[in-house]
């Protein structure tokens, strides 16, 4: 086995990622990230049904890994570490890749490391804009989780000083993409109806930005009275006979969204003095998040970080990126009776 060779695997939901990264002193780099997804086969229940996902798990896995080695050209017997979520996630997909991460340990003979995957959307942006610097700010949106990190190291030092206290940033843009008639997941949809209508058409509440909430939820978030909020008018208007302007109500919910993100994550990085900021997570590929998040960092003088969309989802590099900084620093492997943890805490 090659030390420095390092194979991620994520199996949290309903994607199946195999990755594979090597450790260089000054970067890590992603050799491969192969994804299969069983995205399709939830559609028509309109939300992830758990013993679908593990099932698609256990027949996407080796042909998954075997996709991965050979777009490579890597051998399995190459591999000299193998990285796998540990949770947060669906307790029945964790436990499907875990096991598949500890067969491959045991029968390479090389460590294993579980790793939060929460951080890893967060770490995969070590693969594409660098090694992180001392300090950084981490803003993970996806469907399951809005949470504000500050990081002082990837693996050792990561501390949560913030989350959604109802909806993820996500889940509120898919239960939106619902009421609207939007297919699942409606995140997307609304992202691309947003960018033909009015942002400022519809003034919608933002969530835990009054004074009163400052105080004791300065880096916390809520989107479930948004959504409620914007339940409220779609039905006015409807019970009224009016035609719903789709695009504007789009276009105004996800500035909102936008507009909370941005402003309190650029709060907290003045509040810690943090010049670097990294967003990731599935919510990362929002257009209007990252537009705004983009032009306020640039007016703040904070350097913002966003990996390319295809990164920002779930994928087998954010894995591989958390495993190879755990070799990096030398950290003792986890044990191979390694427990999955649906509500793994950071
Ligand atoms: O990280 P991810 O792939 O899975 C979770 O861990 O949740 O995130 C998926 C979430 C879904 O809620 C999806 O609707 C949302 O991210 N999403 C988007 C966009 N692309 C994905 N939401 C808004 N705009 C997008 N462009
Ligand atoms: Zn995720």
């Amino acid at each position: 086995p090659d030390a420095s060779l390092v194979l991620g695997i994520e199996t949290s939901c309903d994607e199946t990622g195999v990755a594979l990264a090597r450790i260089h002193a000054d970067r890590t780099e992603l050799l491969v990230d192969a994804v299969a997804s069983s995205v399709d086969e939830h559609a028509r229940f309109g939300g992830i049904i758990p013993e679908i996902a593990s099932r698609a798990h256990l027949e996407a896995m080796v042909p998954t890994i075997t996709r991965a080695l050979a777009e490579a050209d890597v051998d399995l017997g190459e591999v000299g570490a193998v990285a796998v979520t540990a949770g947060p996630g669906l307790i029945g997909p964790l436990t499907v890749g875990a096991s598949a991460a500890k067969a491959l340990a045991v029968g390479l003979g090389v460590p294993l490391y579980g790793v939060n995957h929460v951080i890893g959307h967060a770490a995969v942006d070590e693969l594409v804009h660098g090694l992180f610097p001392e300090r950084v700010m981490a803003l993970v949106v996806s469907g399951g989780h809005s949470s504000l990190l500050l990081v002082d190291d990837v693996v050792t030092g990561v501390a949560e000083l913030g989350h959604t206290l109802d909806d993820a940033a996500g889940e509120a843009f898919d239960k939106v993409g619902r009421l609207l008639g939007l297919p699942y997941p409606g995140g997307p949809h609304i992202d691309r109806l947003a960018r033909e209508g009015d942002p400022t058409a519809i003034r919608f509440p933002r969530g835990l930005t009054a004074a009163k909430d400052q105080a004791r939820h300065a880096d916390d978030f809520s989107f479930s009275g948004l959504k409620t909020a914007v339940a409220r008018w779609v039905e006015a208007r409807q019970d009224a006979g009016q035609e719903i302007p789709l695009a504007d109500v789009a276009a105004s919910f996800a500035d909102a969204v936008a507009d909370v993100l941005t402003a309190k994550t650029i709060a907290a990085c003045r509040r810690h003095d943090v010049g670097t900021l990294v967003i990731g997570g599935g919510f990362s590929a929002n257009s209007q998040l990252r537009e705004m998040a983009t032009a306020r960092c640039a007016e703040a003088g904070i350097d913002v970080r966003i990996p390319p969309v295809r990164y920002c989802t779930d994928n087998g590099a954010m894995i591989a990126a958390l495993g190879a900084a755990a070799v990096r620093r030398g950290l003792a492997p986890s044990p191979l009776d390694l427990a999955v943890d649906s509500s793994m805490p950071l």
